[in-house]
């Protein structure tokens, strides 16, 4: 009976143990009463009565020991994990990139007239990057866009803009062609608040009959309407080597309200991209019969856009993974 109460016997804490210990071992427990009525046990029922309290008192003493262990290892965890039984903390989502953020939403905004997304590789050949594009070897304008090599193979580098992955389209595709593609771009620049050594672009082309300046404008007139707001846009004349003619694209940057959160200074007009009508001499490099079809091209950059939207004073800060600067974004999406 005493051995099925030992194996039983359990206890919250250390100190029920301990009155079991006595209980059981202690110089006035039931085991040493036990042994002391051993000598007025009959002979023949000795070596019983010897085994049946040995058992009990082996029992006993494990007992005691695996529960003073298990109890101290318990307090321990206690200690470790605080309370075991309260409800867990909730969990701390990540916030998304701004770089993603505004990537995302000049993807959006293009699929609604139309654009499909188009991908391609950052380690890039002359072909694709330059002269598929109007840029032969030695031409001036090169020097625009100043390009990482790999060392030991002059055609291979890292591609200076997506341009490289509208040439593939093109090599792949014919028109109709709505796309876009966005990814990253490197370039040999000393790196400051303003400009970094790498970058993130969204390229755009349209390429199919009778496709005009008219249809660029518009187009482009859509997207900053739609990606800031009300917004007055200007084109300046400029010069790109796969497209004729060529511009640069400002909007007009005003604080519309005293809390505009958007920019911390400067409004007037601030340049965001370059496009133009696609050179008819990159069309036919890449398959495309330029009597046939006409389309225009653009390009801006992620990085600068992102800036601008949410008054980021560092190009760096995009790049150097500051959890302090990332939370902020939790909020967007
Ligand atoms: N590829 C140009 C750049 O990286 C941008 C551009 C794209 C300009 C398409 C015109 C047309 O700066």
């Amino acid at each position: 009976a005493h051995i099925e109460e030992v194996a039983a016997f359990t206890a919250d804490d250390l100190q029920a143990v301990e009155a079991f210990r006595i209980q059981y071992l202690g110089k006035k427990g039931l085991l040493n009463d036990f042994f002391a009525a051993f000598k007025t046990v009959p002979n023949e029922e000795k070596k019983a009565y010897g085994q049946a309290i040995n058992e009990l008192k082996t029992a006993a003493t494990e007992k005691v020991n695996g529960l003073k262990e298990a109890l101290t290892d318990k307090a321990a965890d206690a200690g470790k994990y605080g309370d075991l039984t309260r409800p867990a903390e909730s969990v701390s989502l990540g916030a998304r990139h701004p770089i993603s953020i505004v990537k995302n939403q000049i993807i959006d905004i293009f699929s609604r007239i139309g654009f499909n997304v188009s991908e391609g590789p950052e380690i890039e050949d002359d072909w694709h990057n330059f002269t598929a594009l109007n840029l032969p070897e030695y031409h001036p304008a090169r020097d625009m866009q100043d390009t990482f090599f790999i060392q030991t193979d002059p055609d291979i580098l890292l591609r200076t803009h997506t341009s490289s992955v509208q040439v593939r389209y093109m090599e792949n595709n014919q028109p109709p062609i709505r796309t876009i593609s966005p990814g990253r771009v490197y370039r040999n620049e000393a790196i400051s608040a303003r400009s970094h050594c790498f970058f993130h672009q969204v390229e755009g082309l349209y390429i199919d009959k009778d496709v005009s300046f008219a249809d660029l404008k518009q187009t482009l007139q859509f997207f900053t309407t739609e990606m800031f707001g009300k917004s007055e846009i200007r084109l300046r004349p400029s010069y790109f080597p796969f497209t004729e003619p060529s511009a640069e694209v400002d909007v007009y940057w005003g604080l519309e309200t005293e809390t505009d959160y958007r920019i911390t200074k400067g409004t007037g007009w601030l340049e965001i991209m370059g496009c133009g009508m696609v050179d008819p001499n990159v069309l036919s490099n890449c398959g495309i019969d330029p009597n046939e079809y006409s389309g225009f091209a653009f390009g801006m950059g992620i990085d600068r856009i992102a800036m601008l939207l949410y008054g980021i004073p560092d190009i760096r800060l995009l790049s150097e993974n500051d959890v302090r600067f990332l939370e902020q974004f939790k909020s967007a999406l």
